[in-house]
């Protein structure tokens, strides 16, 4: 917590920069197939997304030559690391408040561990308040994750495969809801994350959920989590918040801690 403190405090009251703060990844296409074990029968067809947009969004970690990407490369190296050291596959991504950069880290980082070949990567949108990933990608949400829970699709169909650069991913985008809390505790959510990391043991999940502290969806899906990212940003988060943040995942494994929107001259203390 000192070291999080301390980064923190650095950070406060300097400018916001525009590059992001310490993270990387990216695609390629046909590089490998999905669901090494467990192949759903019927699978979409690959759909390739627009660079410019990706670009127009701050997305840049399918090309590993972009120097922004380095951030979340080094980030998915540590995070990885991690992960394969206690064999956890599923990671939530999470942020005190809104607007720390959440949807962003968890693409980038998605798209930065979907590079590497060995990796097979499943981008999940649990944000039921304010789905972001599908409109962040360039994607159409058609059924996704409401439609699964809501019992009109099975999981494997309501699953994107998404190509850009050199990153190959899976993705399951959602439409918002006003209902999230009752859907985020109902077994037919659980069923659906039992489902998604039942896939072998070489695919990483990553879930981009709501703020922690402004709902209690997180809090309802933690316990399916084997590991958090917890990204707070500069001019945004308070330590109390972070503090607060804290006590809540007693429990959970905090895989990384991410600063936001950090001054160019300070990203060397990004995350932590
Ligand atoms: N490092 C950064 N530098 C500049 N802008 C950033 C950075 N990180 C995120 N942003 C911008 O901040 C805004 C919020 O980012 P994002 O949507 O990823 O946050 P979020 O935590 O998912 O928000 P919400 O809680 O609303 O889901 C976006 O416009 C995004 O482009
Ligand atoms: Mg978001």
């Amino acid at each position: 917590m000192e070291n999080i403190r301390q980064a923190v405090e650095r950070a406060k009251g300097r400018p916001q920069q525009h590059g992001g703060v310490g993270f990387e990844p990216s695609l390629q296409p046909n590089r490998r197939s999905f669901g090494d074990t467990n192949e759903p029968k019927e699978r979409a067809e690959e759909i390739e997304l627009d660079l410019a947009h990706l670009h127009s969004k701050r997305i840049v970690a399918y090309d590993g030559k972009d120097l922004h990407s380095r951030h979340f490369d080094m980030l998915r190296t540590e995070v990885l690391r991690s992960m394969d050291l206690k064999g956890w596959k599923t990671l939530a991504v999470t942020s005190p408040t809104p607007n720390c950069g959440k949807t962003l880290t968890a693409i980038n980082l998605a798209l930065s561990m979907a590079r590497q070949p060995e990796r097979q990567v499943l981008l999940a949108d649990l944000d039921l308040r304010k789905a972001q990933v599908a409109g962040s990608l360039g994607l159409k949400c058609r059924e996704g994750v409401l439609g699964v829970i809501e019992g009109r699709i099975d999981v494997d169909r309501a699953i994107i495969c998404a190509r850009a650069g050199g990153s190959r991913l899976e993705v399951l985008p959602t439409a918002s809801t006003s209902d999230s809390s009752d859907l985020v505790g109902s077994s037919a959510m659980k069923n659906l994350l039992h489902d998604i990391t039942g896939h072998g043991p070489s695919r990483i999940i990553i879930l981009d959920l709501p703020p922690l502290l402004t709902g209690h969806d997180v809090i309802t899906i933690l316990p399916q989590v084997d590991c958090v990212l917890l990204v707070a940003a500069v001019g945004t988060s308070t330590i109390s918040e972070i503090e607060e943040c804290n006590k809540h995942l007693q429990t959970t494994d905090v895989v990384r801690f991410v600063l936001n929107k950090v001054p160019e001259s300070e990203a060397g203390y990004a995350y932590c």
